[in-house]
């Protein structure tokens, strides 16, 4: 039986959510990863000292095993220099959202005026705080991530030494940015190396595969597939799962975010083997992001074996991607 070994596996960019909700998926990233980065789109959202630590508490008490750690983020605002020092040592990047563009961003940026931003922006840059960043405008769906390359260049520009993550990027335009700024960087997710548009709405519509950015085109794909499979130097992998409750999924208006979690590094094995790039699953799973934020996880080794693993129809009420179906890789130890 083939089998494939992934040293502490890191997901830099996860929904982990709160309550309920927190306590069913959190118990599945721990099990697989040895950290993650996790999103502050709560409703509020987190955005003070208190905040992260109390929310870090909650993600800790709701994961049975200690060898996983929640590198927490703010919701980015115009914060000041006073602020930014007090809560540097609680958080590992500061998410910014525009506003209104996903789940719960309503309370993110509403004008990209870099006058404005300025002052946050140069002190996280001091003070070495990666910034993350949803980067989509509001113009037609297909073209927002695209159209955002201009304020990542003003951004990249104006803050040579700030650390930009572009979160789940999803275009060719996206990878092309990464070797123009020393100080860009990404992350993807690993429904974007499998979806087009077509396995979205082409069909009869999939709910599950609904997410934001939705998936472009074969040659975006084709772009998000060469850079992870080569695990760019400046790429690494984040799920960006986003659980839903199912009756939110499947309704007329349908939430965004695709939950992966508990299958993603069975999917990554897939799709690496499949193109021959297992070797290279370790730099994109882990490595790459040990060097970029400076990290150094838990140890965690966990085992894959090629066999047929049918993926759950539901976790407590959460479709995940491909629920019920066969996929090809499934976790055979964790140590
Ligand atoms: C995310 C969510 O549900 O919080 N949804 C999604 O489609 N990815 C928010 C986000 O990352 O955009
Ligand atoms: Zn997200």
């Amino acid at each position: 039986m083939k089998t494939h070994t992934l040293l502490m596996p890191l997901d830099m960019h996860l929904h982990l959510r709160d309550a309920v909700m927190l306590e069913n998926v959190a118990p599945l990233s721990a099990y697989s990863f040895s950290g993650a980065l996790v999103m502050p789109n709560l409703v509020p959202p987190i955005s003070n000292a208190a905040e992260v630590v109390a929310y870090k508490e909650r993600v800790l008490a709701a994961v049975p095993n200690d060898n996983f750690e929640p590198y927490m983020t703010l919701f980015y605002k115009n914060y000041d220099k006073t602020f930014l020092e007090s809560v540097a040592d609680e958080i590992l990047a500061i998410k910014l959202y525009p506003a209104g563009i996903t789940t719960n961003s309503e309370g993110g940026v509403s004008s990209f005026d870099i006058d404005e931003m300025r002052p946050t922006l140069q002190v996280m840059s001091d003070l070495q705080i990666p910034l993350c960043v949803h980067g989509e405008t509001d113009g037609f769906v297909m073209d927002r991530e695209a159209e955002f390359m201009s304020i990542y260049e003003l951004l990249a520009t104006n803050f040579p030494k700030l650390k930009i993550i572009m979160e789940h990027i999803t275009t060719k335009a996206a990878v092309d940015m990464l070797d123009k700024y020393d100080n860009l960087y990404a992350t993807i997710t690993v429904h974007h190396l499998l979806l087009t548009l077509d396995d979205v709405v082409g069909g009869m519509m999939q709910p599950h595969l609904f997410c934001k950015p939705i998936a472009k085109r074969p040659e975006d794909l084709d772009a998000l597939l060469c850079v992870a499979l080569e695990a760019h130097p400046k790429v690494m992998f984040g799920s960006d799962s986003a659980p839903h409750p199912q009756h939110a999924k499947e309704s007329c208006g349908c939430a965004a975010g695709i939950f992966t979690a508990p299958i993603a590094l069975q999917l990554l094995c897939e799709i690496f083997e499949q193109f021959n790039k297992l070797e290279n699953l370790q730099d994109f799973v882990s490595d790459n992001a040990q060097r970029i934020y400076g990290i150094c996880p838990e140890f965690k080794e966990v085992t894959l074996e090629k066999r047929p693993f049918a993926v759950p129809e539901n976790y407590n009420g959460v479709v995940p991607m491909y629920a019920g179906e066969t996929i090809s890789w499934a976790i055979e130890t964790v140590d």
